[in-house]
């Protein structure tokens, strides 16, 4: 199920403001990817253009390829609907539906999906809380709204809410930033547990949690205030955080940055 994801010269705007510019790499399967980078590099914006997310901002266009183990998400034929479902994402700040139950949180994008059985569906629910490590906190209560959870276990149902519709790629644009110590390793070692099956990508600000999860990490960067970011460079992240090949990145890394 998890697959790669190329992508080649890609630009993003917004309006006739390029905000990442001429990105290439290619993001391997059952792995965790991590990008780190300043405020405002585009490393969101980069996220959301690998699950044609980006389009949906008034006047904001994608250039370049993205291509989902060699289809290209971007061709005239493929349906934006189609992507999100096997691109899933999670965002910043949980975003479970606030008037909807524990349950029918998890079962929302399946019932997009088209009829499906309840016991199907109880069945499904059930597996993508445990594979979000939520199960045994909320199987009593599945009925009580989303929003009377806390904050790392909303984050968790968005999770499960994600991975209940079998994406082939998970995109976590900062899952623990609003989360405590405790909560954001529940999160780690769910993010390791799940790149056996789905290719991760992580977008993360904190650099011992890029350190700690992700098996490649890409650096971007703005050349200058008000100029695109790019990626300055890729590699293998037990040698981005050892050995970078560029200034900018150890700079960064090691807190020199600005
Ligand atoms: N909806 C939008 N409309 C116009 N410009 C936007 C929009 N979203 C982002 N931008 C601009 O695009 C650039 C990249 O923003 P983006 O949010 O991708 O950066 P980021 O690396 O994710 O930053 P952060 O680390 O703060 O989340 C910035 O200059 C930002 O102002
Ligand atoms: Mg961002």
């Amino acid at each position: 199920m998890s697959k790669q994801i190329q992508i080649s010269g890609l630009d993003a705007y917004y309006g006739s403001h390029k905000a990442i510019e001429d990105v290439s790499m290619t993001i391997e399967p059952r792995s965790i990817t991590a990008f780190i980078g300043p405020s405002g590099c585009g490393k969101s914006t980069f996220l959301r253009t690998l699950n044609r997310m980006h389009e949906v901002i008034p006047g904001a266009r994608v250039e370049g390829k993205v291509l989902l183990d060699g289809e290209d998400l971007y061709a005239p034929t493929v349906e934006p609907v189609s992507v999100r479902r096997m691109v899933g994402m999670v965002f910043q700040r949980p975003n479970p539906f606030p008037t909807m139950s524990i349950y029918e949180n998890v079962a929302a994008g399946l019932r997009l999906n088209g009829r499906i059985g309840r016991s199907t569906l109880d069945g499904i629910v059930e597996d993508s809380l445990k594979g979000a490590n939520l199960w045994n906190e909320v199987k009593d209560r599945l009925n009580k709204p989303g929003a009377g959870l806390s904050g790392g276990q909303q984050q968790r149902l968005c999770i499960a809410r994600a991975i209940a519709v079998k994406p082939q790629v998970l995109l976590m644009d900062e899952p623990c930033s609003a989360l405590d110590p405790i909560s954001t390793l529940a999160i780690e070692d769910l993010m390791a547990q799940l790149k056996e099956e789905f290719t991760i990508v992580i977008v993360t600000h904190n650099m011992q949690q890029a350190a700690r999860v992700s098996d490649r990490t890409a650096f971007f960067n703005l050349a200058a205030q008000g100029k695109p970011g790019k990626v300055i460079e890729m590699d293998d992240t037990s040698r981005m955080f050892t050995n970078p090949s560029e200034k900018a990145t150890e700079d960064y890394i090691t807190g020199r940055f600005g």
